[in-house]
């Protein structure tokens, strides 16, 4: 009886731990940190004048996609609040969690997912959850859709708003 409860409270936690987390929350935020760090000298890299003028630096950077410039824009008044655990060699994901705090619509920002090169048994694969959040990346609602299937055809059909990366 004891077991029971216990696998059922240990079942309960796993489940609620994995809906809190989006493996794509704060994505883009980690790739231009990857970006700023792996664009610094080594011994620069607890130096916060100069982690401020690489993110200056990179940021100005007219290839960046939409996404990342938007990254760009919401780091920019807050370079200090990210030069100073940057400095202390955080690793990203926390980095971004961390500035997330100064920002809260830093994780947010999403690379937009294609979906155009999926075979539709590809698509059968993702969860519904998956399905739901590429939806909402595309800025559409999926009204009255239960099953899975009508997902899917609303993913396929929204196809050409996935590459509007406007910012
Ligand atoms: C970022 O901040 C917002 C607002 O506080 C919060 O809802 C969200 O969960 C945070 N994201 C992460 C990954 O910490």
């Amino acid at each position: 009886m004891k077991y029971i409860f216990l696998l059922t409270a240990v079942a309960l936690f796993a489940s609620s731990t994995r809906a809190a987390s989006d493996p794509r929350e704060c994505e883009v935020c980690m790739k231009v940190m990857t970006d700023i760090r792996e664009s610094m000298q080594k011994d620069g890299l607890k130096d916060k004048p100069k982690i401020e003028s690489a993110m200056g630096a990179h940021c100005s950077n007219e290839k960046l996609s939409a996404r990342e410039k938007k990254i760009c824009y919401y780091i920019d008044p807050i370079k200090r609040d990210v030069a100073q655990p940057f400095s202390l060699g955080m690793p990203v994901d926390r980095l971004c969690k961390r500035i997330n705090k100064s920002n809260p619509e830093i994780c947010g920002v999403k690379f937009p997912v294609k979906t155009e090169n999926l075979e539709p048994q590809d698509l059968t694969k993702l969860r519904v959850k998956q399905l739901k959040s590429i939806l909402l990346d595309r800025g559409v609602e999926c009204k009255g859709c239960v099953e899975k299937e009508e997902f899917i055809k609303k993913v396929q059909e929204t196809e050409h708003l996935a590459g509007s990366d406007e910012f």
